[in-house]
């Protein structure tokens, strides 16, 4: 399975911190943003990425992650010139995706919870099975969100996107994936009203072919917002809270890529030792001596 990072958009509600810098690489306490996602990819054991983002910040994107290679994968970079959508990520993709199935992950989504690696590998086994596997989670006002709508026995009957009678309080986060099939149905996608190629039609489309699984994810699940100063400001604080109250650092890319064995203790010192000035780099080398 491939993975695919959309790392795009302007980022408007945060003006002015992404007037100049991409959302996705400003820090969510002491790591940037995009790191949350691509440790997703990670933990479900994909090595081969492309990242998705705009003309004018792919750059920093290469700077910040190269090749991948020092962390034991492959890291491949196409620009979206304009912000066409979700689902575009599978047309610009097409090439990287070839033959294989795909795990497309939001630049901006926060995922942090007890199994995680495991409700991925069961997601990665219901592609398999069924097509595509998406997620629902629980929230507040999901009414900025895709919206899981099910009938009377929990059979899930549609999905809406931002609606503003939403029919659940599940909310589908970015995190989706797919087999193949993916690239046709992107194609054949009609713009939304606000003239974007939504993913929701992607999911109805594997949805009627009746080729959509939905897990829940439960109570014990933290998907965390990004999208504003506020809902930033809280996604630090819970990093924070839980990296000093466990000494376990969430979303550690060098130390997920360890773990999986994608890369073997020398590289693993040599990386720590690059950023042995901070803490985060002393948490890297404080794992070669357990
Ligand atoms: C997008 C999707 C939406 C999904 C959300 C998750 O919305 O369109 O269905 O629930 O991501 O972050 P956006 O916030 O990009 O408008």
């Amino acid at each position: 399975m491939k993975g695919i990072i959309l790392a795009g958009g302007k980022g408007t509600r945060l003006y002015p911190n992404t007037i100049a810098v991409s959302k996705q690489l400003l820090p969510i306490y002491d790591k940037p943003l995009i790191y949350y996602p691509l440790s997703v990819l990670l933990l479900a054991g994909i090595r081969e990425v492309l990242l998705i983002s705009t003309p004018h910040d792919i750059d920093n994107y290469k700077e910040l992650l190269g090749d991948g290679s020092r962390i034991g994968i492959h890291i491949e970079y196409k620009v979206q010139e304009t912000p066409r959508g979700l689902a575009d990520a599978f047309i610009l993709g097409e090439e990287f995706i070839g033959k294989d199935s795909v795990c497309l992950v939001l630049g901006d989504n926060v995922f942090y919870g007890q199994s995680f690696s495991q409700t991925l590998q069961r997601a990665i086994a219901n592609t398999e099975k069924y097509g595509a596997n998406i997620f629902g989670i629980m929230v507040k006002d999901p009414r900025a969100f895709g919206v899981v709508e099910f009938d009377k026995d929990g059979k899930v009957i549609s999905i809406e996107e931002k609606p503003q009678k939403p029919k659940s309080n599940y909310a589908v986060p970015g995190l989706y994936f797919y087999d193949n099939d993916v690239i046709e149905v992107a194609k054949n996608v009609k713009p939304s009203d606000r003239g974007e190629i939504e993913i929701t039609a992607v999911n109805n489309a594997y949805l009627e072919k009746g080729k959509l699984h939905v897990t829940l994810m439960g109570r014990g699940m933290a998907w965390l917002d990004t999208g504003s100063p506020k809902g930033m400001h809280k996604a630090a604080g819970f990093v924070k809270t839980l990296q000093e109250m466990q000494g376990f650092y969430i979303s550690c890319i060098e130390e997920i890529a360890w773990r999986r064995g994608f890369i073997d203790d020398a590289k693993l010192f040599k990386l720590g030792q690059e950023l042995s000035m901070t803490d985060y780099g002393q948490y890297i080398l404080s794992l070669l001596e357990d």
